[in-house]
């Protein structure tokens, strides 16, 4: 006999009932409450608490945006540029996930910032110095190396987002402006200013704004690829001297 929950899931419409069927039992306390939940579209995170990222258990609080799979693409990368014990600033850091996996891989020591402040509190669980701030904010360096999943949908394509999207989230995460550069330029033209030289930029973008974001000052401009080869950002090197 199939378990009921499975069958429930797999009725609703959800992908991976197994897992998810798994995932809400462990989590404990009332089931039937928490499946009602899942049942509305709630984000899964937000109901067990925690999504694993990078093969480490991130922290996930109702409200804060969930690391999502193809970030571990941008995250490898800045592990991989990331000299042991180095200096680093995660901008736009939601639950802190980027920042938590580069100080368990590099013991490196990671500023972040946010402009939710439920978002800078998760981060801060996760053990990130995570501050309310707008990208820098104010922060000089120099860094070894800059990390930033901004928003970047154009603001004309958020109603192409999944449905449930806005009912559970905000458009603080995703809102990237008219052609969803808006923030990336800034992050762009900060980590300027704040990368040692040599220090690496890595910035999570979509479709084809890997193409088009001028990256003036850097030098080595390569797309990042996620593990099915699709783009999901650029790896940039501060320009030496
Ligand atoms: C797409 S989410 C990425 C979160 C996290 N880095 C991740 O990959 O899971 C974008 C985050 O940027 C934050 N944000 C939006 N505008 C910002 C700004 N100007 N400065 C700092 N954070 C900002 C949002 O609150 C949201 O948490």
């Amino acid at each position: 006999m199939r378990d009921p929950l499975v069958d429930l899931l797999m009725r609703n419409g959800f992908v991976a009932p197994e897992e998810e069927a798994t995932e809400l039992r462990a989590a404990g306390g009332d089931l039937d409450a928490l499946v009602a939940r899942r049942l509305t579209g709630e984000p899964l995170a937000w109901i067990t608490g925690t999504v694993e990222f990078c093969g480490r258990v991130i922290v996930v609080q109702p409200g804060v945006y969930v690391p999502r799979w193809h970030t571990e693409s941008v995250a490898w990368r800045a592990v991989a540029r990331m000299p042991p014990g180095g200096a680093g600033i995660d901008l736009c850091t939601g639950s802190g996930a980027i920042a938590a996996v580069l100080i368990a891989e590099r013991d490196a020591r990671m500023i972040a910032t946010d402009l939710d402040p439920l978002c800078v509190a998760c981060a801060r669980a996760n053990g990130v110095d995570a501050r309310v701030g707008d990208l820098f904010d104010g922060e000089t360096g120099p860094f070894d190396v800059v990390t930033a999943v901004v928003p970047y949908v154009p603001t004309s394509d958020l109603p192409l987002l999944q449905r449930d999207t806005f009912a559970f989230e905000t458009t603080l995460a995703y809102d990237g402006g008219e052609d969803g550069l808006d923030l990336a330029r800034r992050a762009v033209e900060g980590a300027r200013r704040v990368l040692k030289p040599g220090g690496a930029l890595l910035l999570e973008l979509g479709g084809r704004q890997p193409e088009t974001l001028a990256l003036d000052g850097f030098v080595d401009v390569r797309t990042i690829l996620d593990e099915e080869g699709d783009p999901r950002g650029i790896e940039a090197t501060a320009a030496p001297g």
